[in-house]
């Protein structure tokens, strides 16, 4: 069974990074005491002490405290599959999308032979970066070398369509955790599918270094999950497959009154 790419002490240390606060600031903003904070980051859920600091952090109390049980509804949809294989202690994903004998490939593993090696002799048109993080790009000069073709994140952006046999992939600006990030819109598999990189994951997003990122991967986000729709599938870098809908509900950054609502 699949678990989220964060836990909650993981989204409130993530949104303390991307708005520049730290435990005594975010003390001295709200009503929580240091003491309540630094618990909460060490794992002890307490859930008055998260509406205490969830708005200034931008995050939805309810989502945050329902965060350890939430895992959005399993995905089976024939076509897509996830290939999901070690980064370090950590895990990170490729997904490989199929439809009537076209095969296209979304990032490519950390280490170098992962992902060549679970695609079981299948030989995909075209594999798409969604960013160049090490854990998304380890296995780019493997996959060259079997003669694939690499499309990475900057000449998609700047492409933006491609048709390969019945899919339409659409690339779409998801900068903020990595300047540049390249999401993907895929048409063509019955349902509509992103492919987000790090930019969303089921129940948290990725890493913003400063409020500058957060902001620009907020702008980012509100746009393309906008234009996406509730029912749009999204395909993450790491943790399992979710929906739009689902993240709206349960995802800390993005289920807030002042978001995406
Ligand atoms: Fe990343």
């Amino acid at each position: 069974m699949s678990s989220l790419e964060d836990e909650f002490p993981d989204v409130i240390s993530k949104a303390m990074l991307g708005h520049g606060i730290d435990t005594a600031i975010l003390a001295a903003k709200t009503e929580a005491t240091p003491a309540a904070i630094t618990s909460l980051l060490d794992g002890e859920m307490d859930a008055p002490t998260v509406s205490l600091i969830s708005p200034a952090l931008g995050l939805g109390p309810a989502a945050l405290i329902s965060l350890p049980s939430y895992l959005p509804e399993p995905l089976a949809i024939e076509g897509i599959r996830r290939i999901e294989v070690p980064f370090g202690q950590w895990m990170v994903n490729a997904w490989l999308i199929e439809k009537d004998g076209t095969t296209l490939l979304f990032d490519t593993g950390h280490r170098p032979n992962d992902v060549f090696e679970n695609l079981h002799g299948t030989s995909p048109e075209a594999v798409f970066i969604t960013h160049d993080h090490p854990d998304h790009i380890g296995g780019v000069d493997t996959l060259r070398k079997k003669g694939l073709t690499i499309i990475n994140e900057t000449e998609a952006l700047n492409r933006e369509k491609f048709t390969y046999g019945s899919l339409t992939i659409t690339a779409t600006d998801l900068s903020g955790h990595k300047t540049p990030t390249a999401g993907y819109f895929i048409e063509g598999m019955g349902e509509k599918i992103l492919i987000s990189g790090d930019a969303i994951f089921a129940g948290s997003i990725g890493r913003c270094q400063n409020p500058a990122a957060l902001q620009t991967a907020f702008d980012n986000l509100h746009r393309v999950l906008t234009q996406a729709g509730d029912d749009c599938i999204i395909l993450p870098g790491h943790g399992p497959a979710t929906t739009v809908a689902q993240e709206r509900a349960s995802n800390p950054f993005i289920a807030t009154a002042k978001y995406l609502h």
